[in-house]
């Protein structure tokens, strides 16, 4: 099975789950979290865990190909992006074609692409008058939010919903789906 890599910029508590839940499987390992923000709650997630971490800069990652050399020699074969706000080099992107997967707070190709995250995406989806949203896991490609859907759920929204509310609804959602997906596509990658 593959090893994983988890990306997170923030808080961290889709890694969270996903750490959490994998911990129940012998077959699949998350090996190491990958953050550009050394003082991101997440790394403190890792560290609880025992699970390895990695601060990168933003010259490293898009200047050099370390970070590829570091996930290689741990056997990283999926990388999950959980919350990572950077764009995705095109050296990482080749690497791992299919093999690296995103969450998106929002019903893509609805409300993606630069600064749609966290609260800018909810507001964004109350301001329109949407009575749905809900959340996409996608491949990732070298463009925001743009590589091929694997998943979504929704929920609905009541017209006195707030942005923060629907970011509850939202979350539910992604702490409910994420790691189940995740753990679907490391099999199916292990099936080939
Ligand atoms: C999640 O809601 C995720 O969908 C979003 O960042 C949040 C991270 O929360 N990602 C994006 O908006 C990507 N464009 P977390 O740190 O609590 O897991």
């Amino acid at each position: 099975m593959p090893n994983i890599a988890i990306f997170a910029s923030g808080t961290g508590t889709n890694a969270g789950k996903i750490i959490d839940y994998f911990k129940e499987n012998a077959n699949i390992h998350v090996v190491l979290v990958v953050s550009n923000k050394a003082t991101a709650p997440v790394l403190e997630l890792a560290d609880e865990s025992g699970i390895e971490k990695m601060v990168i800069s933003r010259q490293s990652f898009y200047e050099t190909e370390g970070l590829l050399d570091a996930l290689r020699d741990r056997g990283v074969g999926l990388i999950v992006l959980a919350g990572f706000l950077w764009l995705i080099p095109d050296y990482l992107v080749r690497a791992y074609d299919k093999r690296m997967v995103n969450i998106h707070p929002a019903l893509l190709p609805k409300y993606g692409g630069k600064g749609m995250y966290g609260m800018n995406v909810h507001r964004a989806v109350k301001a329109a008058g949407e009575t749905v949203s809900g959340i996409t896991i996608h491949y990732v490609n070298e463009r925001y939010d743009e590589g091929g859907v694997i998943f979504q759920a929704t929920c609905p929204i009541a017209p006195d919903d707030e942005p923060e509310d629907i970011a509850r609804k939202v979350q539910q959602l992604e702490h409910r789906h994420f790691a189940p997906v995740v753990e679907q596509l490391a099999q199916e990658l292990e099936e080939g």
